[in-house]
């Protein structure tokens, strides 16, 4: 007889089932990093002749396959050929709503990092910086091949959010300024969906060239520049300062310091519009939970309440005027001025 309180073996499967979710993880990272979904563009092949056109042992390639055909990402027929699924045709370079970048991502620098969350856990301190020595956006600069698949990761994940953020009322706005905007495609989105508005990317050196290119393809790079910056540093002046994703990689210090920067260059009846998860007050799931994690292991950084928000702009001489969720999980955490009696 069991005792009521022992784990049934489906709980424990399940938990194993977890536990093995870096081994999958590795596998789809190994498949991207080798261009399989590429290669099998144009229909099912053998993973002998696979394995000559992208440099790798054949039995060892073949395993992976094998090991990508029982979750689903690639299919084997009788011939023991490889094919795409619906899911391995997401590891295409060539398809819009690619994950090829995501998948190069978490797999590797962010992966290695991961490896030592026991290290953040027990001391508070960023893994990342533990093991690379160096702060993570500097540790980017360095390493233009991680640099760039951050941003392209980070770009394929704001594509789909910018259009929501876009909608947002901006009636009598002249200047957006995206503060850490990465390849600016948030800003470019805001400004084709208004043509009387300008718009001021701050960001470091090394996303420039792609941000210009991202604005003369959504064809408004007349209203909007590029420019080297610091998001500790004065600003361009603007009506609205944009923050996706920057306030949840800095501690509370820092995050109020760069909401309080904001707002000395914010033009009267200006607002800051932050794109970042809320966290539930209760605990309650949300994909912020983990992502707060990579934040934890990454960076000083973390992810926040709406409390948390609004601490953070009374910090910097602001309010909090309202939060508006999308359908992203992100959400749009307004700041302003604070209302004079
Ligand atoms: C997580 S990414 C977010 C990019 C973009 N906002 C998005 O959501 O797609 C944070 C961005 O902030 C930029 N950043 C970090 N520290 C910065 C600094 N001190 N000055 C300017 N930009 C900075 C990084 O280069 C990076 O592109």
């Amino acid at each position: 007889m069991t005792s009521p309180s022992a784990p049934t073996t489906s709980a424990a499967q399940t938990l194993a089932r977890l536990l093995v979710g870096n081994q999958l993880q590795q596998a789809v990272h190994v498949a991207a990093r080798l261009g399989l979904a590429d290669q099998l563009r144009d229909g099912p092949r053998m993973s002998a002749e696979l394995a000559k056109v992208v440099g790798a042992h054949p039995d060892a390639l073949h395993r992976l396959l094998r090991a990508l055909a029982g979750h689903g990402i690639v299919a084997a027929d009788d011939e023991q050929r490889f094919s795409l699924t619906p899911l391995g045709e997401l590891l295409r370079s060539d398809d819009p709503r690619s994950v090829l970048p995501f998948a190069l991502w978490s797999g590797g620098v962010s992966y290695q990092a991961f490896g030592a969350l026991e290290h953040s856990v027990r001391t508070g301190e960023p893994a990342f910086e533990h093991l690379f020595g160096q702060e993570f956006f500097g540790y980017l600069a360095e390493h233009p091949e991680s640099g760039a698949v951050f941003d392209e990761m980070m770009s394929r994940h704001t594509a789909p959010v910018a259009g929501a953020i876009a909608g947002h009322d901006l009636a009598g706005v002249e200047v957006v300024v995206d503060v850490g905007g990465g390849h600016g495609e948030l800003l470019a989105a805001i400004l084709h969906a208004r043509p009387g508005v300008r718009g001021v990317l701050v960001e470091q050196p090394r996303v420039l060239d792609e941000a210009r290119r991202v604005f003369a393809r959504a064809g408004v790079a007349d209203r909007c520049e590029a420019v080297a910056g610091d998001i500790h540093r004065p600003l361009p002046p603007g009506d609205v300062y944009v923050l996706k994703s920057v306030l949840h990689g800095l501690s509370d210090e820092e995050a109020a310091e760069v909401l309080a920067n904001c707002r000395r260059t914010l033009r009267p009846g200006g607002r800051l519009l932050v794109v970042e998860f809320v966290l539930p007050p209760d605990n309650a799931p949300s994909p912020g939970l983990l992502m707060d994690l990579l934040m934890l292991v990454g960076c000083h950084g973390r992810e926040r309440t709406a409390a948390d928000f609004a601490d953070l702009f009374r910090t910097a001489g602001l309010r909090l005027a309202g939060i508006t969720s999308t359908k992203h999980g992100y959400s749009l955490i307004e700041g302003r001025e604070p209302e004079r009696c």
